[in-house]
């Protein structure tokens, strides 16, 4: 078999867990409101466990009903109404051969008001969170003793239900964390002062559940580094994993990162495979107990990779497992070129965070399993054809949901290249997922039997050549272009001539207009070679883009010696200067600016017209992606799949 240690068996306290590869806990919002097991989220595990995942984390669950929330909707397992729909959750991981443990966990400083009926956050000690800038109330031994009885007890009650193991969640600078943590521990009694009294509320969980549970299976999640000053460094990282192990874990998950430096937990695509994998190598290398760790793993031969290394015993691939339930299932099969792999796009994050429920741009299907799922597809195409106009992601997406439904798809792309706007996504540098992700879409369509037709634009006549049942139309967006003086002059280029090379420029002191996703990703690329200027008429840059990306990305731009003019808009291109609005201004000013070369990125706007065209002459069009709605690439293959699911 390739992947030798991916595939051997593994062991926790006893359980024994088929394969190496396990998904970490992941907040989704896909619980009740009430903290129960929906289908909706039994579904997601069930997916991921039929997928051949070894072991399930399930995401941070309450221990207790009155405090500590993250997130709304988030699982509970404080009560016993809880644990009938838990049980059930466990029946169908365990149907499937996985194993499964619940992530308990309290919010403590990081669990807002407004979740937990206006109560202060609590914690350690009475300090500010950089983050929300709330102070957290200094929590009394009663209330350790009281929270201590909480997780023994939603320990308890993952027994009944059937779970083969629980996590504390320590890590992340939430309750059991910020105790664990220098940084926001300045406890002076038996709950502070040093790594053990740091730990003490850990060990005494840890204690009671041995009490109430005997050899039940614990693992406890822990930061080998908060990669904040005075917080959490590798050598502590050590002690406390050596303080956990003697008192009684089972395992230990090597995690990272506290809010303020949130990046480094849920990396974005700008960091490396593997690149904190000296945090759990070191920890690994001074205990007996195995060792759990992520490392934004996106590929199998990177997961054997570092178990081959002894970095870890079992490696957690969890939003590889999000972006493809099957990316076990695949590996084994030896089709890594049909798994979707994460992109480290953030989406994931954004929607739970901002809507409350998770969606991922790479699966439409992620967090909808109870409703689009390959299983419930209405396979009645019938050979049937269908003409997909576009071959951007929402157009190949819509092409493999109507070739598994059993039409006859023709995908017809007017350019050279498949991908679409995603297509341009993959130059800056760090994009090579959305590559890898076009290269998927391409082996998928090639898998269901779509046909793809290149530099072949369509038209109503060439369209009525082929008698389709039904048109779909995929055809992207137009650039928007500012209506300025000066736009024709030979200096001036759109992103698109930028990023794909028809125009190329080193040296040159370059203005990129638009300071949205579009305009900071062209202008890493074009910074490689020149000194770059973003003129944004907002005041925030990337505004769309979730803060993790954005901050990120800012911060290298800024490294890169990028500047970033804000509020201010073009007016017109004079020769070799640019003219500026200056739009926080009351009076009317202008600014100019000295440039060599102008790159217009000021985004995209939908654009009907072929759809328009095409409903006229047509009895069945759906639209789909960026000519309907402006968006990123989770909104392309949502509108992809929805759009033709019932067709
Ligand atoms: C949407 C989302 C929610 C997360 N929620 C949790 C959580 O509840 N508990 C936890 O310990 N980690 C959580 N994480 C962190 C993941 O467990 C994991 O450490 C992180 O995604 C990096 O691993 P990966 O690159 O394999 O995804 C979450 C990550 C994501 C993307
Ligand atoms: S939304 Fe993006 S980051 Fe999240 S799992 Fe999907 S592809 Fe990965």
């Amino acid at each position: 078999m390739k992947y030798q240690k991916l595939f051997e068996k593994g062991y926790i306290g006893g359980v024994e867990i088929r394969n190496r590869v396990a998904m970490t806990a992941m907040g989704n919002g896909l619980a009740t409101w009430d903290g129960e097991a929906s289908p909706e989220l039994i579904r997601f595990y069930e997916d991921r466990a039929r997928g051949g995942c070894g072991l399930i984390f399930t995401e941070f669950t309450r221990v207790d009903e009155n405090s500590g929330a993250c997130n709304p909707n988030q699982l509970c397992i404080a009560s016993r109404k809880h644990v009938r729909s838990v049980q059930r959750m466990a029946e169908c991981v365990h149907r499937h051969g996985a194993k499964i443990f619940v992530q308990l966990h309290h919010g403590g400083r990081e669990a807002p008001p407004a979740l937990n009926g206006g109560r202060q956050p609590m914690g350690p000690s009475a300090i500010i969170n950089q983050v929300n800038g709330l102070v957290s109330a200094e929590m009394t031994k009663a209330e350790i003793d009281e929270i201590v009885g909480k997780f023994v007890n939603g320990a308890a009650n993952c027994k009944k239900a059937g779970i083969d193991g629980v996590e504390l969640h320590a890590a992340h600078g939430y309750l059991l964390g910020s105790f664990i943590s220098p940084y926001t521990n300045k406890r002076t009694d038996d709950y502070g002062g040093n790594a053990e009294n740091c730990c003490r509320i850990v060990t005494d969980i840890i204690r009671g559940i041995r009490a109430a549970c005997g050899n039940y299976p614990v693992c406890v999640r822990i930061n080998g580094s908060d990669f904040v000053e005075g917080g959490i460094t590798l050598d502590y990282a050590v002690q406390v994993a050596r303080i956990l192990e003697s008192a009684g874990a089972d395992a230990i998950n090597v995690s990272c990162a506290v809010y303020e430096t949130v990046p480094n937990m849920i990396e974005p695509n700008y960091y490396d495979e593997g690149w904190r994998k000296a945090l759990a190598k070191t920890v690994k290398a001074r205990i007996r107990i195995p060792v759990v760790a992520v490392n934004t793993i996106k590929f199998p031969a990177t997961a054997e990779k570092l178990l081959e290394e002894g970095v870890s015993d079992f490696v957690g691939v969890s939003r590889g497992q999000m972006a493809d339930p099957e990316w076990v299932n695949k590996t084994r099969a030896g089709r890594e070129d049909l798994i979707r792999k994460c992109m480290g796009c953030m989406q994931c994050n954004k929607s739970v965070v901002m809507d409350g429920y998770l969606s991922c741009a790479a699966n439409p299907v992620t967090g909808r399993g109870t409703m689009y799922n390959d299983e419930y597809l209405i396979r009645n195409g019938d050979g049937r054809r269908v003409v997909v106009i576009g071959g951007g992601p929402a157009g190949m997406q819509a092409a493999i949901v109507l070739a598994k439904r059993g039409f006859r798809v023709d995908l017809l792309e007017k350019k050279d290249y498949l991908g679409g706007m995603a297509y341009l996504a993959t130059v800056p540098p760090h994009k090579t997922m959305v590559a890898e992700f076009i290269k998927t879409l391409t082996a998928e369509m090639k898998e269901v039997g779509v046909a793809v037709h290149m530099n072949t634009s369509a038209d109503v006549k060439m369209v009525k050549k082929l008698e389709p049942y039904a048109v779909v139309v995929a055809n992207g967006g137009t650039e928007i272009v500012p209506k300025v003086a000066g736009l024709e002059a030979a200096n001036v280029h759109t992103m698109e001539e930028a990023l794909l090379k028809k125009v190329t420029f080193s040296g040159k002191r370059v203005a990129v207009i638009g300071g949205g996703m579009v305009g900071l990703e062209t202008a890493h690329y074009l910074c490689q070679d020149n000194q770059v200027t973003i003129v944004e008429m907002t005041a925030t840059p990337g505004a769309t883009m979730y803060p993790t990306v954005r901050n990120k990305l800012l911060s290298i731009l800024k490294d890169e010696g990028v500047e970033l003019l804000l509020n201010r808009a073009l007016s017109a291109v004079e020769g070799d200067s640019i003219v500026m609005d200056c739009t926080d201004s009351r009076e009317p000013r202008q600014e100019r600016l000295t440039v060599d070369e102008v790159v217009i990125a000021a985004g995209r706007k939908p654009n009907l017209s072929l759809y328009h065209e095409m409903e006229k002459a047509f009895g069945k069009v759906v639209m789909a992606g960026d000519c309907m709605m402006g968006g990123c690439i989770l909104e392309a293959t949502r509108t992809g799949n929805d759009n033709v699911w019932f067709l």
